[in-house]
């Protein structure tokens, strides 16, 4: 920042993550060792827009290990407020605030982009892990920009365990012989469907690859006179062939014009109910949606460690003279994990870098992860 009576402001926003709490705290415990102050904007970009929207953060009010974010969460598209675009840097120049860190996922990250004249630290959150493009899909080789998104290990961890023999679905699909269909959160990618690979559930359907249902639906009977029980993960924005949602219902729209979906796992498992009358007895065909559990609780070592990092580094950015916008990304080094500023400069919407499962992670005739997926996972674990 130029001046030094300048503060940092803060804001987070979307669908929470378990380790927002240890950015923010992590932000202040820098920021106050440097002689800095942090306004936290509360529920998101909507502080901007409300009258007490701002909360002066110290390191203190804020319990690192906790999951949620004590500054609340909103879904707000500035560009469909009133002036929304001049408002907020109106706002951000009365109360002073020299450089924002904005954290959130595709959604609250596009609306940074719309702001000139502020510099910005960008940090992805998301158990979708879907911010960050992968540049190389060789095999044997990639190169992905921003590595995972803070939140997808907590989520990561969650989803193995929700359908592994450990502590899933697996054991009483088993006792009882049944088919028990698992939703996973992620509406455009399949990075937390496909997760559950290291659970070991028998298929996995996910949104960029359209279910060949007639296929799959051999393909359940095949495996079910095998071994008499099976999981199948599917993602809440799976689609079948013809391009709809297997979820039915996506009338009702967010901000963002994404649609609210009504249970993938459910239609499905209705679906699977009216084929297989012949093979078992229908009551066995179930499906669980965790839903929300995926994103909440306390975050994970990983999770905890990385968002303690990200806030240390954003406000050693900003000290270092940072004049534009940047997204703090994660990336991979000799075997380890490390923080770099990736330059905004040529992207004008995080679309732009948004991150689908490619055919390297996914192998749509086996409904299964790639080996190389399941290399990709084991490094949250
Ligand atoms: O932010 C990501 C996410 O968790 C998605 O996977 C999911 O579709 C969405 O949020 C649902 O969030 P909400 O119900 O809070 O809008």
């Amino acid at each position: 920042m130029k001046s030094t009576n300048k503060k940092i402001g803060i804001l987070t926003g979307g669908g929470d993550v378990p380790p927002l709490n240890a950015v923010l705290w992590s932000v202040c415990e820098t920021a106050e060792s440097g002689g800095l102050n942090v306004t936290g904007f509360r529920y998101g970009w909507d502080g901007l827009f409300m009258e007490n929207g701002t909360v002066e953060l110290t390191s203190e009010m804020i319990d690192e290990t906790r999951g949620g974010t004590f500054l609340k969460s909103s879904r707000v598209n500035i560009r469909k407020k009133e002036n929304g675009i001049e408002r907020v840097l109106e706002r951000l120049e009365e109360l002073k605030i020299g450089a924002l860190i904005v954290i959130g996922g595709e959604d609250t990250l596009s609306n940074a982009l719309l702001l000139d004249g502020i510099p910005q630290i960008l940090i992805s959150k998301t158990i979708d892990n879907d911010v960050g493009r992968i540049e190389n899909q060789d095999t044997s080789a990639y190169d992905i920009i921003n590595y995972f998104t803070l939140g997808f290990p907590t989520a990561l961890r969650k989803i193995k365990s929700f359908v592994s023999v450990e502590e899933g679905v697996r054991t009483t699909a088993y006792s009882h012989e049944r088919i028990i269909v698992v939703e996973s959160m992620g509406m455009h990618t399949g990075w937390l469907a496909l997760a559950s690979c290291l659970g070991e559930p028998d298929f996995i359907i996910i949104p960029e690859f359209p279910l060949q249902y007639e296929r799959f639906l051999s393909s359940v009977i095949d495996r079910y006179s095998e071994r008499k029980n099976l999981v199948v993960t599917v993602a809440e924005g799976a689609r079948w062939e013809d391009g709809s949602y297997i979820s039915g219902d996506d009338s009702e729209k967010d901000e963002f014009d994404h649609p609210r979906f009504m249970g993938s796992a459910q239609t499905l498992c209705s679906r699977l109910k009216e084929d297989l009358t012949q093979h078992l007895d229908t009551r066995n065909v179930n499906f669980v949606n965790p839903s929300y559990l995926y994103r909440s609780g306390a975050p994970c070592d990983l999770d905890l460690m990385w968002g303690k990092e990200l806030g240390r580094k954003a406000v050693e950015v900003i000290n270092d003279g940072l004049n534009e916008t940047v997204l703090l990304s994660i990336q991979r080094e000799n075997g380890d994990f490390c923080l770099e500023s990736f330059h905004l400069n040529n992207i004008n919407k995080i679309d732009d870098i948004h991150r689908f499962v490619t055919e390297s992670f996914y192998n749509s005739s086996t409904f299964s992860a790639t080996d190389l997926a399941e290399d990709y996972f084991r490094l949250f674990v």
